[in-house]
Parts: C-alpha cells; sequence; structure tokens
C-alpha cells in the first residue's frame, strides 16, 4: 500500500481561470498516474516561499504563470537551454535534487506546429514581442527556422525580440513596425499571431493583416486558447491555408512537463478532450 501521492502544480496570481489544471489531471487519471496537480494562488512577495514550500514537500515539479515566469528564476537551482535564451521559465522540474527551469511554451507550439509543418528551413512571420512570442520564436528557430520575421506595435519590445533571435539562435530575424494591415510577404511559409488579440472576451478582435496576402500554401497558427476557433483562424481557413489553434500549443506544454515531471509519454488528445469541454472545440 502507498498512500503518498506525487505533487506538482501551478504558482499564479490570478490563477482560478488557468485550465491546465482540468488537462493534466484529466492525463494523470487516465493513465492511471498517482499524482496531483494543485493550482496554488501565489502573491509575487510569497514566490520564494513557495518555492521552498514545494522543495521541502518535494514536489517533482511546478508551473509558473504570470506574473512569476522572470522572477522565479532566482529561486531555481538551473536553466534549461531554452529558458535561458528566453529570459523565463513555465515550468520548474525537480532533477537530482535540483530544481531546474524549463521553458516549454515554445517547445509546445513546435510540437503543434509540427503536426502540420516541420519548421526546419521555412520562414516565419510572428505577430507579437511578448512572454509567449519570444518562446515561440527561440524554439521555431532553434527547431531551425531560418528567418523570422518580428511584427509588433510596439518598437521597443519587436526590436530587442528580433535582436534576442538573431544573436541567439542561428536563425536570422529582423523588425516590422505593425502599423495598418501587414500584407504577409510572398515566401513566406508559417504565419504565427503570438498576440492577446482574439483572447475572450474580445472575440471579434481583428489581427490587422491584409487576408488577400495568405496563399494556401501557408500554414497560419493562433495562441488563443479560447476561443480555440478564433476570427484569425477561421478567416485564415476561408482563405485556404492550413490552420492551428491555441489549444495545440496548451496540450502539448502540458505533455511536455508531464513527461519532465513523471517520465511518462501521456496521450494529448485526453488532454485536448477536456480543454474541448471547457472552451468548445
Ligand atoms: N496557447 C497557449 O498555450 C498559450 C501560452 C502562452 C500564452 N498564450 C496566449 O498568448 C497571448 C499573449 O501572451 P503573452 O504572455 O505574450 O502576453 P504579453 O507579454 O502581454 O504580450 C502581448 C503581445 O500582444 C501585443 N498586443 C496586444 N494587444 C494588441 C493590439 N491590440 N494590437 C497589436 N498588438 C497587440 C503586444 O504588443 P505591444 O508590445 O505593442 O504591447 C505584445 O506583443 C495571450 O493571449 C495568451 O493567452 C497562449
Amino acid at each position: 500500500m502507498n498512500f503518498l501521492s506525487q505533487l506538482t502544480g501551478s504558482f499564479a496570481q490570478p490563477c482560478a481561470e488557468n485550465p491546465t489544471v482540468a488537462m493534466v489531471e484529466a492525463a494523470y487519471q487516465h493513465h492511471g498516474l498517482d499524482w496531483r496537480y494543485i493550482n496554488c494562488e501565489v502573491a509575487p512577495e510569497d514566490l520564494g516561499d513557495a518555492v521552498r514550500g514545494a522543495r521541502a514537500m518535494n514536489w517533482a515539479g511546478f508551473n509558473c504563470s504570470i506574473p512569476h515566469k522572470v522572477a522565479v528564476i532566482e529561486h531555481l537551482d538551473g536553466l534549461g537551454e531554452s529558458a535561458r535564451i528566453i529570459g523565463a521559465v513555465n515550468c520548474a522540474v525537480r532533477r537530482d535534487g535540483k530544481l531546474i527551469g524549463e521553458n516549454t511554451d515554445g517547445k509546445g507550439f513546435v510540437e503543434s506546429l509540427r503536426e502540420q509543418v516541420d519548421p526546419a528551413g521555412k520562414s516565419v512571420v510572428m505577430f507579437g514581442a511578448g512572454g509567449a512570442a519570444r518562446a515561440i520564436g527561440v524554439e521555431t528557430a532553434l527547431a531551425g527556422a531560418t528567418h523570422i520575421t518580428v511584427v509588433n506595435r510596439s518598437p521597443e519590445r519587436g526590436e530587442e525580440l528580433a535582436a534576442l533571435l538573431s544573436e541567439k539562435t542561428p536563425a536570422t530575424a529582423e523588425f516590422v513596425h505593425w502599423d495598418g494591415d501587414y500584407a504577409v510577404p510572398t515566401g513566406t511559409d508559417i504565419v504565427v499571431n503570438a498576440t492577446s488579440i482574439g483572447l475572450f472576451p474580445d472575440v471579434d478582435a481583428r489581427v490587422p493583416i491584409d487576408m488577400e496576402t495568405l496563399t494556401p500554401q501557408m500554414v497560419v497558427a493562433d495562441v488563443i486558447p479560447n476561443p480555440p476557433r478564433t476570427r484569425l483562424v477561421r478567416e485564415s481557413e476561408a482563405c485556404g491555408c492550413t490552420v492551428i489553434d491555441g489549444l495545440g500549443m496548451l496540450v502539448n506544454q502540458g505533455v511536455i512537463g508531464i513527461k519532465y515531471w513523471t517520465d511518462q509519454d501521456v496521450d494529448p488528445a485526453v488532454m485536448r478532450a477536456k480543454l474541448e469541454e471547457i472552451f468548445g472545440g
């Protein structure tokens, strides 16, 4: 008999609306894993105590969400390669008694991308330069994308991300200031919305793209998980593009996190079904 469950969870503020717990617990249950994932409301000033608590209770690891992704680094023992380049951690993993910070956001995105297209050798246009865009840009570049155009409203963040990608990854990158409808250049293979445009409740918001420049050869990926069928996804599909919704990234970052913690490969379909139940497919 063993009444000791393995513990994982998430530290965030606010955390009540984060659906990751439902998705991860669905996988644990489906695979008969005696593991738990607990959503914890952690204020910024309590983050150090929360991490010490997780260490003391022998947690296998935890996810970090807003506002802890950068602040958590000083409480960890080391960083994985992409987390170091991105400068943010969304998943801490206990390895040989040490807590190592990883970033599974971009890895999850690349995994969902690979279901449609291998980013190796591809040219990418990415809208946004925030936390999600940094993770996606770095991982897509490390996965072999040759060129990334960062299109962003505020020049500072966009220029910084393009410089980071050029300097720290094998890809070339450039910044384009987003002003009006962006015409996607001929030869672009992958278009990514990594902004928060379209997130519930602002579901009718339009990503300013000249939709006439999209061609059926392009893959259009949206990071917005709620609703999954965003206006961009629907309109790109109508242009004949292959589309990827934000649930793919969310599910796959969860699959990768569970693999890090439990060393088990879990079924993404079970996790996606749980999210579709919550958000509507
Ligand atoms: N599917 C998943 O697993 C997953 C994982 C992580 C995040 N996400 C989603 O990714 C989105 C972005 O998250 P984040 O952490 O990167 O946020 P963030 O750091 O706040 O960055 C937001 C980005 O969106 C841009 N933006 C916001 N409103 C805009 C508008 N009206 N016009 C033009 N640009 C606009 C911002 O541009 P400025 O720099 O000009 O402000 C910035 O580049 C969120 O909606 C989140 O739900 C999804």
